[in-house]
């Protein structure tokens, strides 16, 4: 559960700031869970624009829906049916733990009320067919929330590689540095209701850049370790993954893991004429005798959340339904299934092949 501290959305988003538009309608949006990713990110983004109006904040939490609706002034609810029937809203941005999604999705899908729900898509490749069923039979849009493909740091990382020659090898490490107090604390920690923990949770972000630059994986052979440090929790906390792309041209190493003893995000890419790391939020580019050629860094992360909502708006305004066809959205797809690959080879001992 979160500790709700919402003079962060008053911070990031100060009532007074210039408002974005690209619309003259103003669209009517409800915030469902209220937890750090929405405080953090969703609402000082609503928050920034002009043509959205949050009509409605539904938690099932009472202090936080309370501590919320101080800031933003509008009506509250605990129960999601209830907020759609009160507010008919056009939009909902919804974030909760990820055992709460679907019975939240049908409603929403079957109100016809264009969706952006946070990653991971869903807890597994099962369940996100049954959801794109949902919103395919309600002709209503659908966006799952991977707001690093909208970073100036990976859009630059990806034109970078045109200057590496032929890729043929990538290793991604990724960490937090959480303790044993930490990994038992909150929803995270049970697998029933997480669904996963370094693979699915944590590691949808990796995945998801590898899916967004190589495309989907041709093979995947993944090792996890479950509670290594003898905390109460029941998830994976480290994954290791190899995996190919690229018709095995490309081979990449990927470790995810919440106990490290440091916060970091790297992604090294090697190619025939040089190579490209990313570290932290910097990215650079070296010819094939390691010298550096260029160097850029991106320290704020509030552009990614406004493009991703914009690009959300603009499908709404457009009145668009769950395109299958978009790559976005296949993408989305190939990340479960890579994920599921992952946590089956872990399960059998085996390489899943994907192709
Ligand atoms: N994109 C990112 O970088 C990123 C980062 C963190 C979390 N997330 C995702 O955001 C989602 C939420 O994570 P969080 O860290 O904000 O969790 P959190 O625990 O801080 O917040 C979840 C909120 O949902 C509420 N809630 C639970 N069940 C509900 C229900 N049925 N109806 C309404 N409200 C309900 C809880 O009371 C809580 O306030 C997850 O899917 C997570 O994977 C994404």
């Amino acid at each position: 559960m979160s500790k709700s501290v919402p003079s962060s959305i008053t911070k990031t988003a100060p009532r007074h700031a210039r408002k974005l538009a690209k619309h003259d309608k103003v669209l009517r949006v409800i915030v469902i869970g209220l937890g750090v990713q929405s405080q953090k990110d969703h609402i000082p983004a609503i928050l920034r624009r002009k043509d959205l109006e949050i009509v409605a904040l539904v938690d099932n939490n009472d202090r936080v829906l309370s501590e919320c609706n101080e800031v933003i002034g509008t009506k509250s609810f605990q129960k999601v049916r209830d907020a759609v029937r009160d507010t008919r809203p056009d939009l909902a941005i919804v974030s909760v733990p990820h055992d709460q999604y679907f019975e939240i999705l049908e409603i929403l899908a079957s109100n016809r009320i264009a969706t952006l729900k946070e990653k991971p898509f869903a807890v597994t490749y099962a369940e996100a067919s049954e959801i794109i069923s949902l919103y395919k039979i309600h002709d209503t849009y659908l966006q799952v929330c991977v707001q690093r493909r909208f970073s100036r740091l990976y859009e630059t990382t990806k034109k970078l590689l045109e200057s590496i020659g032929n890729v043929h090898s990538v290793s991604v490490e990724y960490s937090l540095n959480l303790n044993a107090h930490d990994m038992a604390s909150g929803w995270r920690a049970n697998r029933l209701v997480s669904g996963g923990g370094a693979a699915l949770d944590m590691g949808y972000h990796s995945i998801d850049l590898l899916t967004y630059v190589f495309g989907a994986p041709d093979k995947v052979y993944a090792q996890l370790s479950y509670n290594s440090l003898g905390g109460d929790y029941s998830i994976d906390d480290t994954m290791k993954a190899m995996m190919t792309y690229a018709d095995g041209k490309i081979n990449a190493n990927v470790t995810v893991t919440k106990i490290s003893n440091r916060k970091s995000e790297s992604i090294r890419i090697y190619g025939s004429e040089g190579s490209v790391l990313v570290d932290g939020r910097t990215v650079c580019l070296y010819d094939k005798d390691s010298n550096e050629v260029e160097s850029h860094s991106f320290n704020s992360k509030q552009h990614e959340v406004d493009e991703q909502l914009d690009q959300f708006i603009d499908a709404c305004m457009q009145d668009k339904g769950l395109d299958t066809k978009d790559q976005n959205f296949i993408d989305q797809l190939s990340n479960m299934r890579t994920i599921d690959a992952i946590y089956k080879s872990h399960a059998s001992g085996k390489v899943m092949n994907l192709r």
